[in-house]
């Protein structure tokens, strides 16, 4: 029996761990990604596991789905690790939300109340307990609730080690290969153009994030509605003799993820401009100015990066996961505010997908239909 090939478009997380999953089966991959491997929005991400604190209203089919997959973290990073001999970052920090200005009040309030109405586990916290749990807040925060089950792993460390096992698991990884083409017949893809080179394919995973919606030889009716949304955020280093913060932290306008070596991320602006990667003043203004209003300590901080990515938004803030309308060709894109959290589910049910032919239900309400 010859052995099924899978081509995948994009080296993020969702295309290495789907890849990973899928040769761990015995199936053939070829991945194609246009740049370094994950250097799109897997590395310029914040790493945080937040199905609770993220929780939107208008995302009630959503939520069973970034839930689930936190669920599956603590196993995932530990079998990554274990695989690969890499470590992810894979922190128990649990995330608070608090409000720094009066002004915030009423969000922090309504946003506690959504997530209760919906059973999520919050908890309230008081003045003094939120100093006792963060000594360096702003003696102006009042108030704020716990979220006990939203961490956080190192998006980028969490690349490597996807990187690491694909290559372990024997995946045939193409950086700076770019898919110029795709040629089509009676509803299959038949062949790729990756570098002016002509490929023929079986099978074809769309993983491409941002860049999904515009993939030169799909028409408009087969491509997934996804397009950019960017993000800006910046990195400060803590001394770790006296963290400033040891939670992650949210406020009505920025979140801080302090990483286990002292960075503590800070993000992230939410912007409409297409592919536009300019780090703007107005943005890092913006992201420092909230910050200093939450945690003054920041001040003393050596500021040592920031970058921009862009988030793979649907037209609905949902993935797109599964068919299409071409026979051989499958999505696992449009991930938008949550493509980390759901790596490991995202690669469970894609890989049942591809390898078994039938999509688990819990991915069920993310095909590319529902916007027929
Ligand atoms: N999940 C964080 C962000 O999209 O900025």
């Amino acid at each position: 029996m010859t052995q099924k090939t899978i081509h995948i478009i994009g080296g993020g997380v969702a295309g290495l761990a789907i890849a990973w999953r899928l040769a761990q089966k015995n199936i053939r991959v070829v991945l194609f990604d246009k740049s370094e491997i994950g250097r799109g929005a897997s590395w310029a991400a914040a790493g945080m596991l937040a199905a609770v604190i993220e929780a939107e209203p208008g995302e009630d089919v959503l939520i069973p789905f970034v839930l689930q997959s936190q669920t599956m973290w603590p196993n995932f990073a530990a079998e990554l690790q274990h695989y690969t001999g890499c470590d992810v970052g894979y922190r128990e920090t649990g995330t608070l939300f608090i409000a720094p200005e009066r002004d915030d009040e009423g969000q922090l309030k309504q946003r506690y109340d959504f997530l209760k109405a919906r059973n999520l586990p919050v908890e309230w916290l008081d003045r003094a307990t939120l100093r006792k749990r963060e000594p360096f807040l702003s003696p102006r925060v009042t108030y704020g609730f716990y979220s006990g089950q939203d961490h956080q792993v190192d998006n980028r460390a969490l690349v490597d080690a996807l990187h690491a096992a694909c290559k372990k698991a024997g995946v045939e990884l193409h950086a700076h290969a770019d898919v110029q083409d795709i040629k089509i017949s009676n509803d299959r893809i038949t062949h790729l153009i990756v570098n002016g080179e002509s490929i023929a394919v079986d099978d074809v995973l769309l993983a491409a994030g941002a860049w999904s919606g515009a993939i030169n030889g799909l028409l408009q009716n087969v491509l997934p509605p996804v397009f950019p949304i960017k993000g800006q955020l910046l990195a400060l280093q803590m001394d770790m003799r006296l963290p400033l913060l040891k939670h992650v932290m949210w406020t009505p306008q920025v979140y801080l993820v302090p990483r286990g070596d002292g960075r503590l991320i800070v993000g992230a602006t939410v912007e409409d401009k297409g592919f536009d990667s300019t780090l703007t003043a107005g943005g890092i203004l913006h992201l420092l100015r909230e910050t200093w209003e939450a945690l003054p300590g920041i001040e003393e901080l050596p500021l040592i990066e920031s970058w921009a990515g862009f988030r793979p938004t649907s037209r609905d803030d949902a993935p797109i996961l599964g068919p299409s309308s071409i026979k051989n060709l499958s999505f696992a894109t449009g991930q938008h505010r949550h493509g980390i959290l759901m790596t490991p589910l995202l690669a469970a049910t894609i890989c049942e997908y591809i390898s078994e032919g039938t999509l688990p239900q819990i991915a069920a309400p993310f095909t590319v239909a529902r916007f027929k």
